[in-house]
């Protein structure tokens, strides 16, 4: 590696920059796992944290920095001390907020979550998180903020939610949540996965910290695993007092105490230097790369699935033998004006679910007789996706957890895709022929 290649970090991480040496805007896959050091002052600096730059690929590496200044920016994170953007990206959705949670808690401490979780947030809140020795309180009702005040606890850490979780399609209350953990000296984590930063910037209500899985909508294309944290620099971890792992030194790193010598920030350096570096879960700088092209066409991406979302939504909603819809864009959800005001009317999602007539034996019909749907465990793909969550994501689930989940026998998630609408609605047409038996 050589500076003609862009190694100097900044280049890169200013995100959109020409190439000096060939004036294109493309990043280049740094497919490499360590950085060649100047000198041995150089080497020692950058272990130091005395000066930024690429040491090793579990850490940190040049594509991956490019995705992290544009998801940075496009959430609106914080600049940290150091220079570098107040992102980081990771192997996977589950690896970013189990690295999300890590990074502030430990065992002995307590998390408050929403029950409207994807089912693999939800298990490794509900089982994994307490084999670590952290507890996990989930609110019976997400929106009813007194919940969330009277599960707070001394050793109380982390409050955490979904923006829209699926298949309910309930829009967590950013701003009433994050004023309940501020005023207890608590950040809120939420996970801005399926309205992406198009939809809504969460930090510009209240929230502290975003998580992402980049696996969906903004890798986009069903070729990546990966995740990311965005850190607003909005949470003061020295006021609150809660947090004696961010503001006592970190024997494991030259007695660094993150808060204050990192300042707003902080977190996201301490995810990193610390956890990152400790548990291993970098992403590939091939899945880096792909991710920067789902950036590149998110916001026309997302415009797409929004509207041919709606489109679906409401024709689902005109006929008999569906018996309830899930999607906030109709004026009969509960969420409905809370969608419109956080997503500035651009929409209200596309990840949309609804109850079959016929209960579960009709719903696998349904999934079986798509043609153009894609029957597969994902979201946010450019093509249509169907799934049955009874019997396949959320089927590790007791029934009771999948009911608390929004999950019936009965029920058929769909990704609305990008194709062309009219082609949507005929296959949709086969799968309820289907259903009848
Ligand atoms: C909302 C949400 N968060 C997190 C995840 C986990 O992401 P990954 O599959 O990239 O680990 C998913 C995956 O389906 C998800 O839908």
């Amino acid at each position: 590696m050589s500076q003609q290649w862009g190694f100097e970090t900044r280049q890169i991480h200013v995100g959109g920059d020409p190439d000096p040496a060939t004036g294109a805007r493309a990043v280049p896959i740094y497919q490499t796992t360590s950085f060649e050091f100047r000198d041995a002052a150089h080497a020692q600096n950058l272990f130091a944290l005395a000066e930024i730059g690429n040491i090793y690929t579990r850490i940190m590496n040049p594509t991956q920095g490019a995705v992290e200044a544009r998801l940075s920016s496009l959430e609106g994170g914080v600049t940290t001390a150091v220079g570098l953007p107040g992102a980081l990206v990771v192997s996977s959705g589950q690896a970013a907020e189990l690295l999300a949670i890590l990074t502030i808690t430990e065992a002995g401490d307590h998390v408050v979550a929403s029950p409207s979780l994807y089912g693999g947030t939800y298990n490794l809140f509900h089982h994994t998180l307490p084999k670590m020795g952290i507890e996990v309180t989930f609110v019976n009702d997400p929106h009813d903020l007194e919940e969330w005040r009277s599960a707070i606890r001394p050793n109380t850490k982390v409050f955490f939610g979904e923006v829209l979780a699926n298949p309910r399609n309930d829009i967590f209350d950013i701003e009433g949540v994050s004023k309940v953990a501020h005023d207890n000296g608590i950040p809120l984590i939420v996970d801005n996965t399926v309205p992406t930063p198009y939809g809504i910037r969460p930090i510009e209500w209240g929230a502290d910290i975003v998580v992402h899985s980049l696996t969906k909508f903004i890798g986009g294309h069903g070729t990546s695993i990966g995740g990311a944290i965005i850190d607003g620099g909005t949470f003061d971890f020295g006021a609150s007092g809660r947090f004696a792992n961010m503001t006592e030194p970190d024997p494991s790193y030259h007695g660094l105490a993150y808060w204050p010598a990192l300042g707003p920030g902080s977190y996201i350096i301490k995810a990193r230097v610390q956890l990152l570096r400790d548990l291993g879960m970098a992403v590939a700088p091939l899945n880096s790369f792909l991710f920067l092209q789902g950036l590149e066409t998110l916001s026309l991406r997302m415009e797409r699935h929004w509207s041919n979302a709606h489109k679906v939504a409401e024709y689902l909603a005109g006929r008999d033998d569906v018996e309830q819809v899930a999607y906030a864009g109709l004026p009969s959800s509960p969420w409905h004006e809370r969608a419109k005001k956080y997503f500035g009317g651009k929409g209200f999602g596309s990840v949309l679910a609804f109850d079959i007539a016929g209960g579960r034996e009709a719903g696998q019909r349904f999934v079986e007789a798509l043609q153009l749907h894609s029957h597969v465990a994902n979201i946010g793909d450019v093509r249509s996706l169907v799934i049955h969550p009874a019997s396949t994501t959320h089927s590790q689930l007791t029934e009771e957890e999948q009911i608390s989940t929004g999950v019936r026998p009965g029920l058929v998630r769909l990704s609305v895709g990008l194709e062309a609408i009219e082609d949507i609605l005929a296959d949709l047409e086969l799968g309820f022929a289907a259903a009848k038996g």
